[in-house]
């Protein structure tokens, strides 16, 4: 296991230990969000921890925790999550989150604006002083007519891509949609930029997660450094 991977296993690991029993679980998406489930995993078969039931963001979480025995529910059964634990592309330090990279940003968020403590884990690699310093926004949109948002995106200020997949075809989320990844640089007014975003006919959802995540957990070399609370 490389260097990054460990830290990745450790942030997941800790931000585990704070799973309950009886809580109801968001299972996030990626390859620093997989530690997590898989601990939790772990976990339910040794008994720690009972009662779990979960949500998890994408398909490939829903196999990952299928694989591992965690119990699953549908939102006709859960109205709210006690916590979701999730990775993320860039955080700032008011715990303003960039995430998509891994292309569940719309199923991630729809899990998030049910949670009531959103911990995002992440390496030092993630860290950044404003959003968009290092990563492109990840944009989901429909089909029809995607040619015209990244025109819109563009008269924004952005360098657009379109996403594509390892087939070399366009990237499909698991809603069926096309990602544009936005590089706006730094970015100096999420809110106003969101604003923008989520008024656009044809946007389905943006990778900007702003004032969403109420927990930071970043494992270093150091060891792990937990911000609790959304700094205001
Ligand atoms: C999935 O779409 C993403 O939001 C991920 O949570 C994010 O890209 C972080 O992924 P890694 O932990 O794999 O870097």
């Amino acid at each position: 296991m490389d260097q990054q991977t460990a830290l990745k296993k450790k942030a997941g690991e800790f931000a585990a230990s704070l799973v309950q029993s009886g809580m109801r679980v968001g299972l996030g998406t990626g390859s620093t969000a997989v530690w997590a489930v898989r601990s939790i995993g772990e976990k339910i078969k040794s008994g720690e921890l009972t009662d779990i039931v979960a949500i998890p963001t994408s398909i490939r979480t829903a196999e990952e925790a299928k694989s591992l025995g965690i119990p699953l529910a549908s939102f006709d059964e859960i109205d709210e999550l006690d916590i979701t634990i999730d990775g993320a592309d860039e955080v700032d330090g008011r715990l303003n989150v960039i995430k998509g990279g891994g292309g569940a940003l719309l199923r991630e968020k729809i899990v998030a604006q049910i949670t009531k403590r959103l911990v995002i884990i992440v390496d030092p690699s993630k860290q950044v002083n404003l959003l968009g310093e290092t990563w492109a926004v990840p944009i989901e949109v429909v089909h029809f007519g995607w040619e015209s948002q990244k025109r819109f995106l563009e008269s924004q200020g952005a360098v657009v891509e379109v996403r594509m997949g390892d087939d070399g075809k366009p990237y499909l989320t698991d809603s069926g949609n096309l990602i544009l990844d936005a590089n706006f640089g730094r970015i100096y007014n999420i809110l106003a930029l969101e604003q923008k975003l989520q008024q656009r006919v044809g946007i389905v959802e943006s990778g900007l997660f702003f004032e969403m995540a109420d927990d930071l957990i970043v494992a270093s070399e150091e060891g792990i450094q937990h911000v609790q609370g959304r700094i205001a």
